[in-house]
């Protein structure tokens, strides 16, 4: 894992996006996976002026997004397939029927997980999965004590992610209280993984699941088993980290990050 501590939120999200506009560029038809939220959303302003700037091209990547809440339709505000479309698929020239984000409003979930694990494994498995954390530790909605071998399945949501994203609903009681989620096993098997935290809010779970032990409690610590998993944060989030020397030394001398320095 790599610890890559930027001076604000705008440019930790900057540095996120360029990243995954690499990954597009090297491999046109890469796989990406997305998360949403707000931690995210300057990463996709980044992407799309990038499109409309520099020709970043989508029209031949597949997208699979991590998670969506469980009686939702897409048409929902407050859906994730909403959340996409409005913050990137609409914006840039990916075709939109190579992006999938979990059918919600399935009336079998079960196989709805197991048809979303198997379109992973047919286009060839994530080349590049965006992820965030949780207030609660969690990564996609794997809250605490999930299996870190876990594969998509429905979740029942931690009342401490309820209250982090009841404003999206207008009220705690608005929302909804499962979801299918990627398993931390299905993020797992992605070639590589970046995550994203910002802000002073996350700045305690964050060290806790990069350099507290590999548990159930904190999946995102599970990212600390993954082959190639850069964490990236800004100076608020990072306020709790014990190795960050190691961390800025690292990213400046790093030879494959020289394209990515300041
Ligand atoms: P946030 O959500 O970016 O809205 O804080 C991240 C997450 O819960 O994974």
């Amino acid at each position: 894992m790599e610890v890559i501590i930027q001076p604000t939120r705008e440019a930790a999200a900057l540095l996120t996006a360029k990243v995954i506009a690499d990954e597009v560029r090297k491999n046109p038809s890469a796989v990406l996976g997305f998360a949403t939220g707000a931690t995210v959303e300057p990463v996709y302003a980044n992407l799309i002026e990038m499109h409309h700037k520099e020709g970043l091209d989508f029209s031949l990547c597949k997208s699979f997004n991590l998670d969506e809440y469980v009686g939702l339709s897409g048409d929902h505000p407050g859906s994730y397939r909403y959340f996409m479309n409005s913050h990137l698929f609409d914006h840039i020239n990916i075709d939109k029927r190579n992006t999938r984000v979990p059918n919600g409003m399935a009336s079998d979930l079960a196989a709805e997980c197991l048809t979303y694990e198997e379109a992973i494994w047919h286009a060839g498995g994530i080349d590049l999965q965006l992820v965030g954390i949780g207030m609660d530790g969690h990564i996609g909605f794997n809250e605490p004590m999930s299996s870190l071998q876990s594969r998509t399945r429905v979740k029942q949501l931690n009342p401490v992610t309820i209250r982090q994203n009841a404003g999206y609903f207008g009220g705690a009681d608005k929302m909804p209280r499962r979801a299918i989620t990627m398993g931390v096993g299905t993020i797992l098997d992605s070639q590589r993984c970046v995550l994203l935290a910002t802000g002073s809010a996350k700045a305690e779970i964050l060290a806790e699941a990069i350099e507290g032990p590999f548990c159930a409690r904190v999946t995102a610590s599970a990212l600390q088993w993954h082959r190639r998993a850069v964490v990236i944060v800004d100076e608020a989030c990072a306020a709790n980290l014990k190795n960050r020397e190691y961390y800025d030394w690292s990213f400046a001398h790093e030879p494959e990050w020289a394209p990515f320095r300041g």
